[in-house]
């Protein structure tokens, strides 16, 4: 049997925020959820998580992971008095308790795995997860006798510069037997510069204890500040980006490239330099994206091409070229093998299939049928001030350029629209449409009025 609890009620006074340490964000996810996170695949009984600072934002944040147990430490007097707490709630419990640090989210689940199986076969009373740091600093020393085991854990800020020496750090990830831990934890003294309970302090009193060392000494750093927060956040983004070149993506100057681990790519995408990835986005095989773009919550398709644009929230389909300089946002869908080009803005709009909007125009709202053209500068006026109104733009529609259709309107298939023309009015299939002022003429008209 294996319980977990997770810290994560400390306020995290070194990040001077409002907000907890813990619900910072990592990439696109709270550090306390990339705990979570690096739990999965591990089978476990029970979960507590340690609630204390803002606790009923950190019970919110955690709503979508199932039977957790939030346990409160009302006022935070150390990691020692946080464990403390779940004593109630084990009472008779003959397992193990893994205990996680809320700021540790670079762990993978395979150390976890590798941390409760080596406790379990040394039938150890408690088994900790080290690393040997070249810049120690801010982590407890962990010092051992010739055979590895553990004799004391002293924080940095209570040890003696010789003590300080040790480089061997304590990554504050632990596995318990919970009988033997019940019994030492309630005789915890708050005897150090902090005067808190630390938890580190029951390796005094327990037998035999013993030291596993992380492989990859990143997965253990800890967040205390902002400066390891955004450590960490390099971090993480090597792996992904690691894995996805791995995965048959190609990243173009992958240091100037961010990709949430939200985001799927096919083999064969192509990343060009300063783009950005984030959300629930989806890239099929053989698009090229970039450089300088952002796509949030999007799904392109196969052989896109997206060039210096943002898109959110939006679907581009096979062959389509995005950009220079566009932006697609508020539910845009553009079908396959458009061209949506220059300076050009599609808001909660669907472009059929072999569409093109080549230059300078905003569509908002509006639906257009298949192999349409909209001519450079075409406009949807779709706000009249109070609402937003639709366009309906019928196949192979051409709109001449700087025409501006004023919503809601319907055009037909098959229609033409002069250039400049402002169109109010519905037009049905096969039309010319022409609506503006015809054209003026007076000559000599310079002469007579500027006889000087
Ligand atoms: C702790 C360890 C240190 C280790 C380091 C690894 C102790 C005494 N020290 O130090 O040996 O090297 O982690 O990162 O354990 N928390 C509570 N309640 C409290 C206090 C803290 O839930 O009363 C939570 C915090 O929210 C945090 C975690 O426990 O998620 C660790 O607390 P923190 O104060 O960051 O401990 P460190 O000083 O980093
Ligand atoms: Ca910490």
């Amino acid at each position: 049997m294996v319980a977990v609890a997770i810290l994560a009620a400390g306020r995290g006074t070194r990040m001077k925020s409002s907000l907890p340490k813990v619900l910072h964000d990592l990439g696109g996810r709270s550090l306390v959820e990339r705990v979570l996170g690096s739990l999965s695949g591990v089978a476990i009984d029970r979960c507590f998580v340690i609630v204390g600072y803002q606790s009923e934002f950190v019970r919110e944040t955690l709503q979508s992971f199932p039977d957790l147990e939030f346990v409160e430490q009302a006022q935070q007097l150390g990691t020692g008095h946080a464990i403390q707490q779940i004593l109630p709630h084990l009472q008779g419990y003959s397992g193990d308790l893994l205990v996680l640090n809320g700021d540790v989210p670079l762990l993978r689940a395979e150390t976890l795995k590798n941390l409760l199986q080596t406790h379990q076969s040394h039938q150890n009373a408690a088994t900790l997860l080290t690393a040997h740091l070249s810049q120690p600093k801010g982590y407890g020393r962990v010092f051992c006798d010739d055979q590895n085991r553990v004799e004391e854990i002293i924080e940095d800020r209570d040890c003696t510069p010789p003590q300080r020496q040790n480089q061997r750090v304590n990554a504050g990830i632990y596995c318990f037997r919970w009988a033997d831990l019940e019994r030492v934890l309630p005789q915890l003294q708050p005897n150090n510069d902090q005067q808190e309970y630390y938890l580190t302090d029951v390796v005094r009193d327990l037998s035999p204890v013993m030291a596993v060392d992380v492989e990859d000494f990143q997965e253990i750093l800890g967040i205390n500040d902002r400066k390891q927060l955004s450590a960490a956040a390099k971090i993480l983004q090597t792996r992904l980006k690691d894995d996805w070149m791995a995965a048959g993506v190609t990243l173009i100057d992958p240091e100037s490239i961010t990709i949430d681990d939200t985001v799927t790519l096919e083999p064969d995408v192509v990343i060009e330099p300063q783009t950005h990835l984030r959300g629930n986005t989806t890239i099929a095989g053989g698009s090229r994206i970039g450089p300088g773009s952002l796509i949030e919550n999007s799904q392109i398709g196969e052989r896109v091409t997206v060039l210096y644009s943002v898109i959110t929230d939006s679907v581009v389909q096979a062959g389509t070229s995005v950009g220079p300089y566009a932006h697609l946002r508020g539910h845009a869908q553009v079908g396959a093998e458009c061209r949506v080009g220059n300076f050009v803005e599609l808001k909660n709009s669907t472009l059929g299939d072999r569409t093109n909007v080549a230059h300078l125009s905003y569509l908002g709202d509006t639906t257009t049928g298949e192999r349409v053209n909209i001519g450079a500068g075409t406009i949807t006026a779709n706000y009249d001030g109070v609402r937003k109104h639709k366009t309906k733009i019928g196949d192979r529609t051409k709109t001449g350029s700087n025409s501006v259709l004023v919503a809601p309107v319907t055009l037909g298939a098959d229609v033409n629209i002069a250039a400049g023309s402002v169109v109010t009015e519905n037009v049905p299939d096969d039309c010319l449409v022409i609506a503006r002022a015809r054209q003026v003429l007076k000559p000599g008209w310079r002469l007579k009025h500027s006889a000087d």
